[in-house]
């Protein structure tokens, strides 16, 4: 798994590039460009001085001891991504990016978003490097997340509405697909997950595979061994990825993803992301198509299937291995369970993350088992307003 994705850019039967043949060159650029920065001394010192300086890196990792307690008898450690300027880990892939798109000589960024925190990861990314930032979002997003629109706008960018279709997050992608098409020779596209054609699962896993390499080396000074568990929320995959891929050399550490469950049964509702409609899958996001992540009794183990010939290039990256070796689970997230985790959690003093669906949902299904559990997790303040005037009433 570590050795993937292959030189055509798949990870065993998934991966690839499905794509307008305009957009090839585009991408073997990027890919081209990325193999060569990676062994350019230059431009690591670049982006380490800038995660340190700029970003805030290395995030700390907080023992949550009042919320352990609530759950069971173990140890739990939040690898602190919210505290990364901007308030999440998307920044780690978007500075990354913009950078290559730089020594690139792209002087225009697109991007899309859906929660509003890559979009303003993008367009904070831009203003540090002088790039031009134009970001798609649905105008459902746009109205749910008014206070990341303002401050993408307060960094320089052009938030684009998008009013086809659902109007939410795969409509954004869509446009800025349609926007690349036609600019490609100035344009650079930062995508923000672990999703779309080759390189940029790769690329993505890469830039946010910081979290896991901090997480390890922290918790190994911490607790003198590594951990048992590591538990991410799985959303488009990349803060998942990002802490599972150093893990993986270490078979004895579970690797646990949790996808939202969401309110309710229909697409669209808060955190049903693409579970409508199956029933015995677990379903994991594949950019707005569906892979099934997780089949069987007791939800274990993960076994990303990419359904058609989208879901194949579309990668869901939290885990698509079959190794046997190590065991890598999915859950999903109660919506319930998942606001009852977040309060806990806050009111034992841990951070209050305000994460929406899919970060509360890292919380909120950690799986209870007894023993020593020591469970990094990678979040951030996402859906504040959105979320914050149901708490009380939650509370009571
Ligand atoms: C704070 C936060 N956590 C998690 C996610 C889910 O994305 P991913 O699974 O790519 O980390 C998002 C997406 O915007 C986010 O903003």
């Amino acid at each position: 798994m570590r050795a993937l994705p292959d030189r055509r850019g798949y990870f065993g039967e998934f991966g690839g590039k499905y794509v307008p043949e305009t957009l090839m060159a585009a991408l073997d650029e990027f890919e081209t460009a990325y193999r060569k920065l990676r062994r350019d001394k230059s431009f690591a010192r670049e982006l380490e001085s800038i995660a340190h300086n700029y970003i805030g890196r290395p995030t700390p990792l907080t023992e949550a001891r009042r919320f352990a307690q609530l759950c069971g008898d173990f140890r739990l450690f939040l690898k602190r991504e919210d505290l990364n300027h901007t308030g999440a880990h998307k920044i780690n892939n978007a500075i990354g990016q913009a950078l290559i798109a730089k020594r690139m000589g792209k002087r225009r960024i697109i991007a899309e978003t859906g929660a509003g925190q890559h979009g303003v990861a993008t367009a904070t990314a831009c203003a540090l490097f002088g790039l031009e930032c134009a970001v798609y979002m649905g105008e459902v997003d746009m109205a749910r997340q008014e206070l990341n629109v303002f401050r993408m706008r307060l960094l320089g960018a052009e938030v684009v509405p998008v009013s086809s279709g659902s109007r939410t997050l795969k409509d954004a992608i869509n446009e800025a697909l349609r926007d690349w098409v036609t600019n490609v020779r100035t344009t650079h596209y930062i995508l923000g997950s672990v999703l779309g054609p080759h390189p940029y699962p790769m690329i993505v896993r890469d830039f946010q595979s910081v979290i896991g390499r901090e997480a390890l080396e922290q918790i190994r000074k911490r607790t003198k061994k590594k951990p048992d568990v590591a538990v991410a929320c799985v959303g488009g995959g990349s803060n998942s990825i990002g802490l599972f891929y150093e893990m993986l050399p270490h078979k004895s550490i579970r690797l646990v993803g949790v996808e939202a469950g969401g309110r309710g049964p229909n697409l669209g509702g808060p955190g049903v992301i693409c579970g409508a409609g199956l029933s015995q899958a677990v379903q994991g996001l594949v950019d707005g198509g569906c892979g099934e992540l997780a089949l069987g009794e007791g939800q274990h183990p993960v076994i990303p299937r990419g359904r058609g010939q989208r879901g194949r290039q579309l990668l869901t990256a939290a885990a698509a291995d079959r190794g046997p070796a190590q065991q890598r689970e999915g859950y999903v997230a109660a919506h319930r369970g998942a606001d009852r985790a977040q309060l806990l959690l806050g009111q034992a003093g841990g951070p209050q993350f305000v994460a929406g669906e899919q970060g509360r949902g890292g919380v909120g299904a950690a799986p209870g088992e007894p023993g020593g559990h020591r469970d990094p997790l990678g979040d951030g303040d996402v859906d504040a307003a959105w979320v914050g005037p149901a708490v009380p009433e939650r509370c009571a």
